[in-house]
């Protein structure tokens, strides 16, 4: 079966004034169709950028300066903006970690969500509300329709969030870009949104990258993850192998650092040291400033190694003899 998408060896910089910031630096994935991918890693590792990328929204002063982005067979890098547009919001859709911001306070829920179903086609006004409302339901907002009239500040976050995966999901996508969508909210809604999300994806087959800087809520459900540091992934494969067995030492830092392993009482434990700067990254693997097994190999640029579906970046890698 060929790949919904194919990411081949993305880059993604910011011209500051301070420098380059290579965002995203050589990265690479696939995507079939109904897939969830888990896209984790700590605060500016370039898990948004990545996302953006996919979705044609990087501002100034940043760009794609090479690699490749296939959806369905056409490629999106150097796709004119008009094109984009016609995708995005049908065929991509993206959902954000702060409702607020995508949600507009002066508009009814149902005003805005008329606009988004007409803005990529012909429904009328009726219709249009019809759609939104039965959305809405998909996404458990009960007494949809009543509730197309009220406004976003009547809703809680919660709902609110809802409500923005419901206008993501209008024109039946193929694929969501969802970034730390639920974040922001208390952890039994997280889990009940999650869930919906999983069963959504499973029942129309609209393939999922779930960004999120927590990798338990990823692990319940993704399908896959891939991990990133410092603007590349460093470890990929099926969640369950991945967290069986990781082999990159970051993948082991993070998931040494989740709360369930910690006994109680116990204090959690937390990767040494901060994120790198990318401004100023080291030569070879960019943990190694970082990680326990690094050796002056780690100076030079460790090589992908492939097993199966898992991949990863490490000269010294987890549970493998080296
Ligand atoms: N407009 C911009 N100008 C300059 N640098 C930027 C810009 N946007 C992002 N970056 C840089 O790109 C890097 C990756 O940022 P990104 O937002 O993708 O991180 P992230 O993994 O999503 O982090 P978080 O978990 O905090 O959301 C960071 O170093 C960030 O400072
Ligand atoms: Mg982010």
């Amino acid at each position: 079966m060929s790949a919904l998408l194919e990411v081949r060896d993305l880059r993604t910089h910011f011209f500051t004034r301070a420098g380059v910031v290579r965002a995203v630096e050589g990265v690479s994935f696939s995507l079939a169709r109904g897939e969830i991918l888990g896209l984790v890693g700590e605060s500016g590792s370039g898990k948004s950028v990545t996302g953006f990328s996919l979705i044609g929204l990087v501002d100034p002063p940043g760009r794609i300066v090479s690699g490749s982005i296939r959806f369905d067979g056409q490629e999106l890098v150097g796709l004119a903006q008009g094109d984009m547009r016609k995708l995005r919001g049908k065929r991509i859709a993206m959902v954000f970690q702060d409702p607020a911001a995508t949600l507009n306070p002066v508009l009814t829920i149902g005003q805005q969500m008329a606009l988004a179903v007409r803005a990529h086609g012909g429904a009328g006004e009726a219709a249009a509300r019809d759609l939104a409302a039965r959305t809405l339901t998909r996404v458990g907002i009960p007494d949809a329709a009543a509730r197309l009239d009220a406004y976003p500040h009547e809703f809680s976050g919660g709902m609110r969030q809802r409500v923005a995966i419901a206008t993501a999901l209008l024109h039946g996508p193929d694929l969501i870009i969802a970034d730390e969508p639920t974040t922001a909210l208390d952890v039994s809604i997280q889990a009940q949104i999650l869930a919906e999300m999983q069963k959504l994806a499973r029942e129309t087959g609209t393939a999922l990258v779930w960004i999120s800087h927590d990798l338990a809520t990823v692990s319940s459900l993704a399908d896959r993850l891939l991990v990133m540091y410092a603007g590349r992934i460093v470890e990929s494969g099926r969640v369950g192998e991945v967290l069986r067995d990781p082999r990159h030492h970051y993948t082991r830092g993070l998931l040494d650092s989740l709360p369930a392993t910690a006994l109680p009482g116990e204090k959690l434990n937390q990767i040494p040291g901060t994120t790198p700067s990318l401004l100023s990254l080291p030569p070879g693997c960019p943990f190694a400033p970082r990680c326990p097994r690094a050796d002056a190999v780690c100076a030079t640029d460790p090589p992908d190694v492939a097993m199966g579906d898992r991949l990863f970046r490490c000269h010294h890698p987890l549970g493998l003899a080296a």
